[in-house]
């Protein structure tokens, strides 16, 4: 499978926040990551309901929805209201997890679990089968624009393992830090998934650098 791009929104202006989706639309990326932060799960605030719903309205792509919030069984059909298709909890976030997956696809979305780097990958090995994406993090959650933590890369090629071996449908997507430096990299180790913020959103041509990191590997496909 062709791997996907998910430019962050978090990193664009949000002083024209529907010119930029707009130029997602015309872009080769497939969704929208969309960052929500409480505050108390993670040390920042981002963005609610409002926001989730003026994005939803001018976007032709799947709204991918990253939720650092505690206890976010709490909001998941307020979520799937605003707009979402993927809605991602984090597992340290979330006390009854298997749960949770079930009530997110219950509601007609897809589940995803994010992982602190920190989080070993063997904790969502008796879940693996129910999820639709498992997103490592490659930073600590919280801030764009941090520095990519290295070991996410064995850490991919593990999780790539474990999906492998139990025939699971799940994507793994891997979130922050990405850019055209390690893309390929990260694609090698099994990723199926890339967010991309500032790599998107403060490049000169993001239009162009969403088209770099969607045909990386394209040679090695068509071989
Ligand atoms: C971090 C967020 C990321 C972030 C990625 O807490 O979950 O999605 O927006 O931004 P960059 O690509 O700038 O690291
Ligand atoms: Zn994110």
């Amino acid at each position: 499978m062709k791997h996907l791009i998910a430019p962050s929104i978090l990193a664009a202006d949000f002083g024209k926040i529907y010119e930029e989706v707009e130029m997602l639309n015309q872009s080769a990326a497939d969704w929208v990551h969309v960052d929500v932060m409480d505050g108390s799960f993670v040390p920042n605030i981002s963005f609610g309901f409002p926001v989730i719903k003026a994005i939803k309205k001018k976007s032709k792509l799947p709204l991918d929805v990253h939720l650092m919030i505690d206890a976010p069984e709490r909001y998941l059909n307020e979520f799937k209201e605003a707009g979402a298709d993927v809605l991602t909890v984090h597992l340290e976030a979330c006390t009854h997890l298997h749960r949770t997956i079930q009530q997110i696809k219950e509601l007609g979305m897809k589940a995803g679990v994010a992982l602190n780097p920190h989080t070993n990958i063997d904790l969502v090995s008796d879940v693996i089968e129910d999820l639709d994406l498992v997103c490592l993090m490659s930073v600590n959650p919280g801030f764009g624009g941090q520095k990519f933590i290295y070991n996410t890369i064995p850490k991919t090629i593990k999780l790539k393992a474990l999906i492998e071996t139990r025939n699971a449908p799940t994507k793994i997507e891997i979130d922050g830090g990405v850019g055209l430096q390690n893309a390929e990299k990260l694609l090698q180790s099994g990723a199926d998934v890339l967010v991309a913020g500032s790599a998107v959103f403060k490049a000169e041509d993001p239009i162009e650098t969403i088209s770099k990191l969607k045909s990386i590997g394209k040679d090695i496909y068509m071989v």
